[in-house]
């Protein structure tokens, strides 16, 4: 069968979900909205859910009920969101193993790889990410220990700092076509 498509329970045929991963400002928002609207897939992003599902920001989560609630939050929408053509999830989906689980069964995973300095440059002046606003030594040992994770957790890799937004979600359309 076509690695776009899976056999749901009842033995139908049904399209598997893409699951982008990848750094904070690696571009899964912008890439999974593109897959939307180039190739009419259905769309949706984790941290939008859980921020309307608990109407509270992501900082405020953070702050008020901590990382590890906000895991738990994450761990559910993943098992919750599964209908979707495309999910964008936060950069720490892979600090819970279980959330490598429900992907797998669920469809095709997609790392996208930005390297340090391009999201240096994109998040500079961002302070709406609790785990980004730290220092800089911080932010590179994060981002290291990450960059394994991503590896083990995806099934194929975008590298973006050259490519469009248009572009990558080209790319993901012919990877995940591919027999
Ligand atoms: C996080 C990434 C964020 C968000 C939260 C935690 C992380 O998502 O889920 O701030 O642990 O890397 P983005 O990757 O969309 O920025």
């Amino acid at each position: 069968m076509n690695r776009r498509f899976k056999k749901n329970m009842k033995g139908m045929i049904q399209m598997k979900t893409i699951y982008l991963i990848g750094f904070m400002g690696s571009g899964k928002s912008q890439v999974g909205a593109s897959l939307q609207r180039n190739y009419n897939l259905s769309f949706i992003d984790t941290d939008n859910y859980i921020e309307k599902k608990y109407s509270k920001d992501i900082p405020t989560i953070f702050k008020e009920e901590g990382e590890d609630q906000f895991r738990v939050y994450e761990i559910e929408t993943l098992k919750n969101l599964k209908d979707y053509g495309v999910i964008a999830t936060g950069g720490g989906i892979v600090e819970r193993e279980e959330n490598y689980q429900t992907m797998k069964e669920n469809g095709t995973t997609i790392y996208l790889k930005t390297s340090f300095d391009a999201i240096m440059m994109r998040l500079k002046y961002d302070q709406s990410r609790p785990l980004w606003n730290q220092s800089i030594e911080e932010r590179r040992s994060l981002y290291e220990k990450r960059k394994k994770k991503y590896t083990s957790f995806s099934d194929e890799v975008v590298c973006t700092d050259t490519l469009t937004v248009e572009e990558i979600s080209k790319a993901i359309m012919k990877l995940t076509q591919k027999e």
